[in-house]
């Protein structure tokens, strides 16, 4: 398409702006390959092997699942290549992208900043729940928690165990981060997340074969529309679907945004944003292709439904199996390990760019003082479980929702060359067209209502926990 004269002009002089906000080397992605290995690695986290499972399962099970899904197309796709746009134009930290990619820019960067602040909220907690997994991993090698599999929990969920292994968690992520974009986030990922597909394959062929498997299968994938008939219950279910789509592609936080602006200007957002959102969606698919016959098969689908879970019923059941079940729980922590690690990487590198581009403090120095701040945040939780499950919720129905409203808002209203942004570079498939109209109309209109609800529930909850 040729471009105009004064298309060609304005974009020279947005060039330069940005060249000369960012003097400092932001850095780049190294190749397609490496971004979309980067955000999957983000997308494809405890969201899709840890609270997937048992927020379905919470949920009434397939009936939850079915409006998950839709939340995916009415909220998550338009989410996401709202997110990739901006951040790709703007090419800047999480506020600063808010401040030029649309109008009033100077009072939307407030939007990013709630991104900065919920990225670090979800961060404290996340890399708690990372650290059981890494104890479960080791444990796994030793049959440590063959004996006593109840016991052995406990000590890994709160008090020392669990402060030492977050602090451990957190000083990686750092060292990672320390080292930039293509050098440290990328290197990793592009290892990483092959790695964790095979794996989670592996385990749901298993499972298939487990005598478990149809019962787990029939409760993931028949709906149980009773858990719909009551109006109430019915927005409650779609609040959890939108916070879990919300989630699980790592929405509302502007971490995309942040790993968009390492973009190409000419990448192409609609095939890479569908590629994102569909591995992410394959992962927690085969993530309840592997949980539930594993529950099933042990006799612990009842129980299903609680953050414990993961931690619980599945290790009782590889107990029953003995050595089989020591290699079946290396690999599946591994798998959990390995998810959580490319998602907090993301999380962190958003407060990260902020301090980067906007406050002129040196990567590594950012990284290092932001982890050491998160990690002291983080031993609340590692201290107390019942407040991780409060932050959890807090995080999720109110910060992300929150921000994901901002986020559809603004680019819906306050864009208006949004289409364009979002096609360009994109040749065979232009999701322009859907994706405006949506974060105009649909999105922001679905969210605005599921807040007012998980506000109400927020604050009975809040309430309830004081
Ligand atoms: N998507 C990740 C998961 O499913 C969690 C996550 C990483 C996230 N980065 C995020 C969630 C940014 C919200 C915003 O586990």
């Amino acid at each position: 398409m040729p471009a105009t004269p004064t298309e060609d002009a304005a974009e020279a002089a947005t060039e330069t702006a940005t060249a000369e906000d960012t003097a400092i080397d932001r850095g780049q992605w190294g190749s397609r390959f490496g971004f979309i290995m980067a955000a999957v690695g983000s997308a494809v986290g405890l969201g899709n092997i840890w609270r997937f499972p048992f927020t379905t399962a919470a949920n009434g099970g397939a009936a939850f699942v079915l409006l998950y899904l839709a939340m995916l197309v009415l909220v998550g796709l338009p989410g996401m290549l709202a997110e990739l746009a901006i951040g790709r134009k703007a090419r800047l930290n999480a506020v600063g992208s808010y401040r030029e990619a649309g109008e009033q820019g100077d009072k939307w960067q407030y939007v990013g900043l709630l991104g900065v602040i919920s990225a670090m909220t979800v961060l404290s907690y996340y890399a708690v729940v990372a650290g059981w997994t890494v104890q479960y991993f080791l444990g796994s090698f030793t049959g440590a928690y063959f004996g006593d599999p109840g016991t052995y929990l406990a000590g890994v969920l709160e008090g020392p165990a669990a402060i030492a292994f977050h602090m451990l968690f957190m000083a990686t992520v750092a060292g990672v981060i320390a080292l930039g974009v293509s050098n440290g986030i990328e290197r990793v990922v592009k290892v990483m997340i092959p790695s964790l597909i095979v794996i989670a394959l592996g385990l749901a062929v298993y499972a298939f074969f487990l005598p478990g498997a149809v019962e787990g299968y029939a409760f993931f994938l028949t709906p149980d529309f009773s858990a719909y008939s009551d109006p109430g219950n019915f927005v409650g279910i779609a609040v959890d679907a939108a916070g879990q789509a919300a989630f699980t592609l790592s929405l509302g936080q502007a971490a995309i945004i942040t790993y968009g602006s390492y973009l190409d200007p000419d990448s192409d957002l609609s095939v890479d944003g569908l590629t994102i959102a569909g591995a992410d969606t394959g992962v927690a698919i085969l993530g309840g292709f592997l949980v539930f016959p594993l529950l099933a098969a042990f006799g612990n689908l009842e129980t299903a439904g609680g953050p414990e879970t993961m931690f619980l019923a599945i290790p009782e059941g590889l107990a029953s199996l003995g050595i089989v079940g020591q290699s079946l729980g290396v690999l599946f922590f591994l798998a959990l390990a390995l998810a959580a690690f490319s998602s907090a990487i993301s999380l962190l590198e958003v407060p990260t760019s902020y301090l980067v581009d906007e406050w002129g403090v040196t990567r590594w120095k950012a990284s290092l003082l932001l982890a050491e701040f998160i990690a002291l945040v983080g031993l609340l939780s590692a201290m107390d479980q019942d407040f991780l499950t409060f932050v959890d919720l807090l995080a999720v129905n109110v910060l992300i929702l929150g921000g994901l409203f901002g986020l559809s808002v603004y680019a819906g209203w306050f864009m208006p060359d949004l289409k364009d942004e979002v096609d360009r570079g994109s040749e065979s498939l232009q999701l322009g067209s859907f994706a405006k109209p949506m974060l105009r109309y649909v999105t922001p209109v679905i969210l605005l209502g599921l807040l007012v609800v998980s506000l109400r529930d927020f604050v009975t909850q809040l309430a309830g926990f004081f």
